[in-house]
């Protein structure tokens, strides 16, 4: 087996190999540039771009001319609430969106604050999902935008767009969904969610990174933007630039896999997260699961881990590449001013901890694969020498946050019982603690984790791409 184990795939994912494949012959035989009219090599360029523009728009169920392309989901989402707002500004000078959006909203929204527009930032309730009520209370008659995301890129819960969609439809408002993390994991269908503009990019799905799209609805309503790129007027005077094609023919790709992969995929690594979570949750005390248990996405999963914070724990696990999320303790944060990561696990406003999280714990990001890129859970790079030494690394905590109220009881096989049991009474006394061993843990993590591997490497079998 390789290491790192890959299960940071909410940051991004690996190439899927045919995705490659189809974008080769666009760098060098076919280099043309998709706006040249007059020879050949602009029309295979063309005709190119308007094929995957075709196998994008089947996946969202949309017309290939309600896309259009830009380098990814953050100038997907500047583009939709920028654009928007200059446009209707004569409508109004509101707009709704949540606080635990991507920064990518959340940051264009602090820049249209900075332009005199009002933010509404909803708050989540502790499963991490926004209400569709709040949503429709916050409506005023200055509103011109509504932008929720389908689903949260850290915890990975689904918002109940289809309803707020309903809801700006009655209202007369525009609805923008930042579904990044959503396409291609799960069904989305412009048309049942009713939406008027979708933010996605490709480096999500298993296609190239530096390509994205966003949907611009075309009919009922017909959706207008103030371009925010002035140039050449490609797409439709949306978003000037020549098109990167051999990204786009990817992109493309990249959708027409998840189109015909994606039913059976998510179904079958959803039964291995679920098999991940209970294996970790039955082997160690005092971890939780955060945000809602069902309404998730089908390769999300993340835990809180009391005692530790993620860094930490992760500075012994070398073996498996995943994303640390620091909760930080209970306090009002300006939902304005988001500028760490974590900020999504905050508590907002003097709420009940967002998604559930309660302070000062580790929180860890798991991310799992669909397969059709190689295995389920991804070993990237080539073998490093990693062999069951790392396994045996301590894991050190910098800081442990017990406040006398509990105990770290690590259930590791062979040695790391003993070590438990020191770090048990260590945190009970009060020693050593600001250089806890947590070895245990991280090692029943990662044997657990590898454990789960294997048995999916056995199930895959011929579709593992030589991993
Ligand atoms: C929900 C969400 N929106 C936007 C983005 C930004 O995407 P890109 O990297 O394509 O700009 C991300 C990436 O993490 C995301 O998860």
């Amino acid at each position: 087996m390789k290491f790192p184990i890959f299960m940071d795939n909410h940051s991004t994912t690996p190439m899927d190999p045919r995705v490659l494949e189809a974008m080769l012959p666009y760098f060098i035989e076919k280099f043309g540039n998709a706006a040249s009219r007059n020879h050949q090599l602009g029309w295979e360029a063309e005709e190119a771009v308007e094929n995957a523009r075709k196998q994008i728009a089947k996946l969202i169920n949309c017309d290939a001319k309600e896309i259009v392309f830009t380098s990814g989901a953050t100038e997907s989402d500047n583009l939709a609430l920028k654009g928007v707002v200059e446009m209707y500004k004569e409508k109004g000078d509101h707009v709704i969106t949540c606080m635990t959006e991507h920064r990518a909203v959340l940051d264009t929204c602090k820049a249209l604050e900075k332009r005199g527009i009002k933010v509404t930032y909803l708050p989540v309730a502790k499963d991490g999902l926004v209400s569709p009520d709040d949503v429709r209370k916050a409506i005023t008659d200055k509103t011109i935008l509504i932008s929720i995301m389908m689903a949260n890129n850290e915890i990975g819960v689904i918002h109940p767009v289809a309803e707020i969609g309903k809801i700006a439809k009655e209202k007369g408002i525009l609805f923008h969904c930042d579904a990044t993390q959503a396409v291609g994991k799960i069904p989305v269908d412009v048309e049942a969610l009713k939406v008027d503009l979708m933010s996605f990019t490709a480096h999500k799905i298993y296609g190239p990174k530096g390509v994205g799209a966003l949907y611009v609805r075309k009919k009922g309503p017909r959706v207008r933007l103030v371009p925010q790129i002035d140039g050449g007027g490609h797409e439709r005077g949306m978003r000037s630039g020549t098109l990167p094609v051999p990204l786009i023919v990817g992109f493309g790709k990249a959708c027409e896999l998840c189109q015909q992969e994606m039913p059976t995929e998510s179904k079958r690594i959803a039964a291995m997260r679920d098999r991940l979570q209970v294996q970790i949750m039955e082997n160690l005390d005092e971890c939780y699961l955060n945000g809602h248990q069902t309404q998730r996405l089908p390769h999300n999963l993340n835990i809180s881990f009391a005692y530790v914070e993620g860094e930490a724990l992760l500075m012994g696990v070398k073996e498996i590449a995943l994303e640390p999320r620091r909760v930080l303790p209970e306090r009002a944060s300006d939902p304005a001013a988001p500028t760490q990561p974590e900020h999504q696990l905050r508590v907002r406003r003097g709420r009940s901890p967002a998604h559930g999280c309660q302070g000062n714990r580790a929180v860890l990001r798991i991310g799992l694969h669909l397969s059709h890129a190689g295995a389920v859970l991804r070993v990237a790079g080539a073998g490093r020498g990693f062999g069951p030494g790392p396994l045996l690394h301590p894991v050190r905590a910098r800081q442990v946050h017990d406040g006398g109220r509990g105990r770290l009881h690590g259930q590791a096989d062979g040695g790391g019982r003993e070590a438990a049991s020191g770090d048990v009474s260590a945190l009970r006394d009060g020693k050593r603690r600001d250089r806890l061993e947590i070895r245990p843990m991280g090692r029943t993590l990662i044997l657990k984790a590898l454990h789960v591997w294997q048995a999916c490497r056995g199930e895959i079998g011929g579709k593992d791409h030589g991993l």
